[in-house]
């Protein structure tokens, strides 16, 4: 009977068919409970009841054992299965877990987008993988130019190239969407430099493009003040130097007054109270012909700011290293959702 009850077991694949073995077995018609009830117990001599009855248990409580055993099994199976079903590990524990944070970058161009976002950007973020054309001939940028340097762009085996800014996406927006546009792009950029301490090979960008007609330096600047008002939720105070970048004309250095003094000379900003913070510029309209938008009738303006000095500003980070050195205790100083 065990030799038969174990096969059964090992057949059962849910707690029904266990169940049914269980009643083979154990039920109140059972193989066991039959034989028990079956034996007439008066034809037997003492010796022959006592062992007979004992044998009886034994059997009704190793049965009782593989039972249990089964059980333990098919439990766990079932539990799998659900798990599995349920595409959850239930297993994990699902109290004091503790959450990782946002990364610094990660949460000032959070910030940015929603900023932008309701002065009517719309948020792209292109290729990282580029074309040379958009990276740099559709933006003016002549064949000579030293940061086509091989020094400066990492190139593809085919020709294409990691975008060393996301201006690259200014031509590639303008052919996509027309004119008027306003648009944000945040994005990783690359550029073949050798690391130190205040510079990386992949870096963030975040690039605004708004054209219309009768856009003029004017509005870059309020733009510029009312975003820079809103991330560091203070007035400040700007100042434009001229700048050069072959895309835009006029181009500019927009340059912050120091948070951290107030204009008076830090560390932080080396003395001169100012922090340079977003080149920018009227876009030129070469880039507007590029993009088949006619520079008689339109006229834009350009940014792309650095979001990791931002971030420093805002978060009052003093050592660009912090950003990838892996330190928990750096990390978890930042929330855990925006
Ligand atoms: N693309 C330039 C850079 O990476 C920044 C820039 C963007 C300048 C837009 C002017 C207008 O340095």
């Amino acid at each position: 009977i065990l030799q038969q009850l174990r096969q059964d077991l090992d057949a059962a694949q849910d707690s029904k068919q266990l169940e049914q073995v269980r009643i083979k077995y154990l039920g109140r018609k059972g193989l066991i409970t039959t034989l028990a009830k079956s034996t007439d117990f008066s034809r037997l001599s003492p010796e022959e009841k006592r062992s007979f009855g004992q044998r009886l248990n034994t059997l009704k409580s190793e049965a009782e054992r593989l039972l249990a055993e089964a059980a333990a099994r098919i439990q766990a199976l079932e539990k799998d299965r659900v798990r599995r079903i349920a595409g959850l590990d239930l297993s994990l524990p699902s109290i004091d877990r503790r959450m990782g944070s946002i990364h610094p970058i990660a949460l000032v161009q959070m910030e940015l987008e929603e900023i932008f976002q309701g002065m009517g950007f719309r948020v792209l973020t292109g290729y990282e993988v580029e074309l040379e054309y958009y990276n740099f001939d559709a933006l003016n940028i002549p064949p000579d130019h030293p940061a086509r340097d091989m020094q400066d762009t990492f190139w593809l085996e085919n020709g294409m190239l990691l975008r060393t800014h996301t201006s690259a996406n200014q031509v590639r927006a303008l052919e996509t969407y027309g004119v008027p546009l306003r648009a944000i792009f945040p994005g990783r950029c690359f550029r073949n430099e050798a690391i130190d301490a205040s510079h990386e090979n992949t870096f963030y960008q975040l690039e605004g493009l708004l054209v219309d007609r009768d856009i003029s330096v004017a509005h870059l600047i309020a733009v510029m003040k009312t975003l820079l008002s809103q991330v560091f939720r203070r007035e400040v105070t700007v100042r434009l130097r001229p700048g050069f970048f072959p895309f835009v004309e006029p181009g500019f250095e927009l340059d912050v007054q120091c948070l951290i003094c107030g204009g008076k000379g830090c560390s932080t900003c080396k003395q001169t109270g100012w922090i340079e913070l977003i080149p920018c510029g009227l876009v030129h309209p070469k880039v507007l012909e590029y993009g088949r938008v006619d520079p008689q009738v339109y006229s834009g303006f350009a940014f792309g700011m650095g979001l990791t000095r931002l971030a420093m500003m805002k978060y009052g980070i003093p050592d660009i290293r912090l950003f990838n050195s892996g330190d928990i205790r750096f990390y978890e100083q930042f929330p855990a959702a925006f």
